[in-house]
């Protein structure tokens, strides 16, 4: 028996429902569908989607879409304030692909149906944290994702791509050579073995492991658990994007106030009235976001407050046309913009990490490819830039597609199942809300030496695999292992940078201007290392 074999319980195929595409693609938002719209029609594609397409993150994006449309603006100047939000570790030739062909994926979505805002006739640019100039491209107000997701949701079905619901991915199977080529997925709660030649994960990111969140139920990390199973590289994991105004509720998830609140003009109060930013970065409220969620926090801290203020009332006569989504969160809360300071507080919102990808969405698995929230391409690098998230889904989403078609793939027959099992088939009982709370608590937006340890200790005895399959049991086995990876890759990162804050470390460090590396070792623990340089293979800027 190889090390392996010991590690791996292979889940019983035989007596599955199966089911045969040429691709398959795990996520239906923005990235999932820009690639099932751009795959030549002679293929035959499937969406798998975890809930409806609009129970993902996609339909929640406010702010918009951002590129370099505005006449006295350039990809170049994009670049500069993406690589500048990123602090040194973002992939330079990868952020070139992103700002050089953003314009082209705008004209992209026109093209698929997409109802932009306008202005005398052009594009309506808005303004939102670390761009030196407006370049969010909008629609409806700040319903920018729902109409992404409404245009390319149709587009697709139009196309002859068949979606189908409720469709979870348990576990990603791979051939005798290594490759992918096939998973189980629980469809209405029962699994079926899908066979198919290339398959994509889009399936969004990993919001969820924390409690305070903007990310919908949906976003548990599945994809990335089922890469790192099946021995994909991740990386970047322990930057975890916080969003400093997120409306106080009790809601999960929390309603965001978007920052195209601050770049009209709002601006953050504390506890006394006072301003919070002013004076502490030449952007003010407009700062890159790990800025603004680190002073916000330090300010509830020092006033011994659980929230601060966002102060829209010089905003208020244009809330309801400019941010119609906004503005109804605030009348459920009984909140009057024009009166009432709004209060928010930071909450986790964006994966950074994931996937581990070349610009062509290629992973280190032959036949697998990733785009969106769950990868890792490398144009964030320790923060991401406000609005380059729905971009990067179409964008890679397009160059996977293109990849797809130029490089087709023979299906094979044999798989290999990855499934990692204890020898118990008890379902998992993990409290999900304590462990989530001890993420936000010792994991959030200020770590330390201290606190990771302790989450460790905690996180050690409820980690199992689980033999069941059972949708609730596995998606907390992803979430306990995802969880411990970023826990045990924010303890191996002793420096502070963008999101990811060490009060013991508070200083950036030289020896980690790289990128951080996730893979799971012959005997199943995790592997770290850190990337030799920051570097591109075979980028074809278009
Ligand atoms: C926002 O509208 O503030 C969020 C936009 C983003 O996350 O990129």
């Amino acid at each position: 028996m190889s090390t392996r074999d010991r590690f791996v319980t292979p889940i019983d195929l035989s007596g599955m429902q199966e089911i045969f595409c040429d691709v398959a693609i795990f996520g239906s938002g923005i990235a999932g569908l820009t690639v099932a719209c751009e795959l030549p029609s002679s293929l035959n594609v499937v969406v798998f989607s975890k809930g409806l397409y609009s129970d993902g993150s996609t339909p929640y994006a406010q702010g918009g879409i951002a590129a370099a449309v505005g006449e006295l603006d350039d990809p170049a100047f994009h670049a500069e304030d993406t690589l500048i939000a990123a602090v040194g570790t973002a992939d330079p030739m990868a952020v070139a692909v992103l700002t050089t062909e953003a314009p082209s994926a705008i004209k992209f979505l026109i093209d698929h149906g997409v109802h932009f805002d306008s202005e005398n006739g052009t594009l309506a640019l808005s303004l939102e944290g670390g761009h030196s100039r407006p370049r969010i491209v909008h629609a409806g107000g700040d319903a920018t994702g729902a109409e992404l997701s409404r245009a390319l949701f149709v587009d697709a079905n139009t196309r002859g791509v068949q979606t189908i619901n409720d469709a979870f991915l348990v576990d990603l199977l791979l051939d005798l050579s290594g490759a992918v080529a096939g998973a189980v997925v629980l469809i209405g709660g029962q699994p079926n073995l899908v066979r198919f030649s290339q398959a994509v994960l889009a399936s969004g990111g990993a919001g969820q492991l924390f409690s305070s969140t903007t990310s919908p139920s949906t976003c548990t990390g599945d994809g990335m658990a089922a890469a790192y199973r099946a021995g994909a590289e991740l990386a970047d994991l322990e930057f975890v994007q916080f969003h400093p105004t997120v409306l106080m509720s009790v809601n999960d998830p929390r309603p965001l106030i978007s920052e195209a609140l601050r770049g009209e003009g709002a601006v953050l109060r504390d506890s006394k009235g006072e301003r919070v930013m002013e004076g502490l970065h030449t952007l003010a409220d407009l700062a890159p976001r790990d800025i603004v969620a680190r002073e916000v926090l330090k300010r509830m801290h020092d006033q011994g407050v659980d929230h601060l203020f966002l102060d829209a009332r010089s905003i208020a006569s244009t809330m309801n046309r400019h941010f119609p989504t906004i503005s109804a969160s605030l009348v459920t809360q009984g909140i009057d913009p024009s009166r009432d300071l709004i209060p928010i507080s930071p909450a986790s919102h964006y994966s950074i990490g994931g996937v581990r990808t070349t610009v062509n969405g290629e992973t280190s698995i032959g036949g697998l490819y990733a785009v969106g929230e769950v990868a890792s391409v490398g144009i964030h690098g320790a923060n991401r830039l406000a609005s380059n998230s729905l971009l990067e889904g179409v964008v890679f989403g397009r160059r996977i597609a293109q990849r797809i078609a130029d490089q087709p793939r023979s299906p094979t027959n044999t798989l290999e199942p990855q499934l990692f099992q204890r020898p118990s088939n008890d379902p998992i009982t993990v409290n999900r809300d304590e462990m989530r709370q001890a993420m936000d608590r010792d994991a959030g937006v200020v770590r330390s030496r201290e606190s990771l340890q302790r989450l460790l200790s905690y996180l050690k005895p409820i980690a199992r695999k689980s033999a069941v399959l059972d949708q609730a049991s596995i998606e907390t086995m992803n979430m306990v292992l995802l969880d411990q990876l970023m826990v045990q890759g924010a303890l191996a990162r002793n420096e502070s940078r963008g999101a990811h804050f060490r009060a013991d470390f508070d200083q950036l460090s030289d020896l980690w201007q790289v990128r951080h590396l996730y893979h799971r070792g012959t005997d199943g623990s995790l592997e770290l290392a850190k990337s030799d340089e920051l570097k591109s293979e075979g980028i074809v800027a278009t």
